[in-house]
């Protein structure tokens, strides 16, 4: 069985005090009897990351996630957030190769890879984005790209390694537009994904991937995203600003 997970991306939203009144309310859902076997996640600021650390607690079923890091250890790189400095805060896990990232900042394959080695050698859990812009998947060279972004970036670990990834598949039209793909074309992708991971490691591998689907995610379209086969839960943007929306979504496995 693998796991239900709800991963929130808060983005660069909240300050300080609003980031510290938000997670407390989804840890405080978060101890519902019905979600105890759901995997919730709260992929948070930098600069609120060690606060948010220390609210979730003792909680079993938050984890904490940071949105990027460097791909280097340390070094003269003014600005940068390495994983060492991440893991001593405690984080679990790392958001990387979110298309606002792919677009913004120009990460490449390569430096993907790498920092999804470096997290892993830190023992965080990278959360690997991939997803096509729309203009590719009017062209039909959606499933393509989503292939190339894995194997350019991924399949250079070895399946112990592999098998330690989440990942997120986010359509980049969906992102923030209100447009979510629909149940069909979710399931379709992610199927495609977990086809593709088994080619290369195995079926047995495939099978523990956790793969989320991204993109408009609200509380009255996650059932039934959630209920397709191949998708195990959601990487969520704006409606993980308000813990109520955040934890019915969390609710709707
Ligand atoms: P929205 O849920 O706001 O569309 O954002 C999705 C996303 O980019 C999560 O990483």
């Amino acid at each position: 069985m693998r796991k239900k997970i709800a991963a929130g991306n808060w983005k660069m939203n909240t300050t300080l005090d609003e980031g510290l009144k938000l997670a407390s309310e989804v840890v405080h859902m978060a101890k519902d009897e019905s979600l105890s076997d759901t995997t919730i996640i709260i992929s948070v600021p930098f600069t609120h990351l060690g606060s948010v650390k220390k609210i979730i607690g003792s909680a079993t079923n938050v984890f904490i996630a940071a949105q990027n890091c460097h791909q280097e250890v340390s070094g003269a790189y003014t600005g940068e957030i390495s994983a060492t400095m991440l893991q001593s805060l405690g984080v679990d896990c790392v958001v990387l190769g979110h298309s606002e990232r792919r677009e913004y900042y120009k990460e490449t394959y390569a430096e993907l890879g790498a920092k999804t080695q470096i997290v892993l050698a830190h023992q965080m859990t990278p959360i690997f984005c991939c997803g096509e812009k729309l203009d590719t998947r009017e062209e039909n060279a959606h499933f393509n790209l989503v292939k190339e972004q894995l194997s350019s970036s991924l399949f250079q670990l070895d399946a112990a390694d592999f098998v330690k990834i989440i990942i997120a598949y986010e359509p980049v039209w969906a992102i923030g537009t209100g447009v979510t793909a629909s149940d069909e074309q979710a399931q379709e992708m992610h199927h495609f994904i977990r086809e593709t991971i088994t080619e290369k490691y195995g079926e047995s591998i495939a099978h523990q991937i956790p793969i989320l689907y991204g993109g408009s995610v609200k509380p009255t379209n996650a059932q039934t995203l959630f209920s397709c086969p191949d998708v195990d839960g959601g990487l969520i943007g704006g409606a993980s600003l308000d813990a109520q929306g955040f934890i019915d979504i969390a609710r709707s496995f």
